[in-house]
């Protein structure tokens, strides 16, 4: 028996590998993902060989482009906001993570995988959907659901036992949960659980309180091919290489805090505070983009379509069939959705203050107020309305007598 670990490196994860070695008598093989979490991933890999993973057992894989250029990239083409407003940091890295993992068992020749999530969350349902669409007859293992390690306490403990060490922050209660990546950082539990009380400010990590962010705002343009990002100020970049860059701007400038309630999948309602300094910067630059680049038919039914493909990415439906076609559609209106959007960003807000494109839709020939030579003839404009109000007229003239 040998079952591939996402291992973080972190408290949590080193029990869990612990564990498992002990419950299942298994050989555990990990893997620890950098999605460019600004942390150092080697003592994941010291921890590991503490614990006695066999050296070629421990998997350390750089995936910041892979998940910017083929996550995080696809899912700004479709505007995808939860619920209105979360920018889905968290739920669009599982799937890559749960990808890897699969090609990993696959290559050592495991039989199961396994992962630290709860047994209340997304997270576990993200990473299991994954695993399941991507390796049908996988076994799981998800300790959080099985073992008796129910306290912090408990599990203070047997890591004590086992000679994993515990960091002097988690020996009291650890003050919340995190998650983080090079799109977003989450905060969940603890301090934050009472919805009504403001999230304290060293809960932030990755941006300034826009009240102490600079008085003179930034101006910058990105550039856009075909749907996406490709140029900062002029500059071209990699996607990861992008986004990291628009991190740097969004954490000066405090911009992408977000304090939200939310609807978990499982259907507890949670509260949570995200930070996606550069990824709130790239969505609102995307839509300027497509304002002058998309016809309204398209960008309409896109407009739709955005929720409905949020809750797919949310609910863990990566690998499905619905989620592809809505992909195929949305990368299908991206062919002409290229070109430079201007931004000022100043005090948490961005703005986007210019757009200009190759293949721009918009006419200031046709939509001028000034003489417009003919190019649209107003007169046409009262047959419009006229057709348009027919069926109103018939009602008023039914319904106010
Ligand atoms: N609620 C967010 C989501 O479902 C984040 C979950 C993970 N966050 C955490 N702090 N453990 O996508
Ligand atoms: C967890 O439960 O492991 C984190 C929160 C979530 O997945 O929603």
């Amino acid at each position: 028996e040998r079952v591939v670990l996402a291992y973080s490196g972190g408290l949590d994860t080193s029990v869990i590998l612990k564990w498992l070695q002990q419950t299942y008598q298994c050989e555990v093989v990990t893997f620890t993902a950098d999605l460019g979490q600004g942390e150092e991933l080697e003592p994941a890999r010291r921890k590991a060989e503490q614990a006695g993973v066999r050296p070629e057992h421990i998997f350390i894989d750089d995936l910041r482009e892979e998940f910017v250029g083929n996550y995080v990239f696809p899912m700004m083409r479709a505007n995808a906001l939860y619920e209105g407003l979360y920018l889905l940091g968290t739920s669009i890295a599982r799937p890559l993570i749960a990808k890897r993992q699969i090609e990993i068992a696959k290559m050592v020749g495991a039989d199961a995988v396994s992962h630290g999530a709860t047994g209340k969350g997304n997270d576990q349902v993200r990473f299991e959907l994954g695993y399941y669409a991507l390796a049908p007859d996988i076994k799981v293992i998800a300790p959080w659901r099985e073992w008796d390690l129910t306290s912090r306490t408990r599990l203070i403990e047997f890591a004590e036992q086992h000679q994993i060490p515990v960091s002097k922050d988690k020996r009291g209660e650890a003050p919340f949960s995190t998650d983080a990546n090079i799109l977003h950082t989450s905060s969940e539990g603890k301090v934050l659980e009472d919805p009504w009380e403001e999230v304290p400010d060293y809960v932030f990590s990755r941006t300034v309180n826009p009240e102490d962010a600079p008085d003179q705002p930034e101006i910058i343009t990105i550039d856009f091919e075909r749907g996406d990002g490709v140029a900062l100020n002029g500059e071209a970049m990699s996607p990861a290489t992008l986004l990291a860059a628009l991190n740097d701007l969004g954490r000066k400038h405090g911009i992408g805090r977000l304090d939200l309630v939310e609807n978990r999948f499982v259907g507890m309602k949670s509260r949570g505070m995200y930070e996606t300094p550069g990824g709130t910067i790239y969505h609102l630059a995307h839509r300027g983009i497509e304002q002058l680049t998309l016809d309204r038919g398209a960008a309409h039914l896109k407009d739709e379509l955005a929720p409905r493909y949020a809750e797919l990415v949310y609910n863990g439906f990566w690998f499905s069939p619905e989620r592809e076609m809505l992909q195929a559609a949305i990368d299908h209106s991206q062919a002409k959705v290229s070109g430079t959007v201007r931004l000022k960003l100043y005090k948490g807000g961005v703005h986007v203050i210019g757009r200009k494109s190759p293949n721009s839709l918009y006419s200031e020939k046709v939509v001028t107020f000034e003489d417009d030579q003919g190019a649209y003839d107003q007169r046409d404009a009262a047959g419009f309305i006229k057709l348009n109000a027919l069926r109103l007229r018939l009602l008023g003239r039914r319904d106010q007598t």
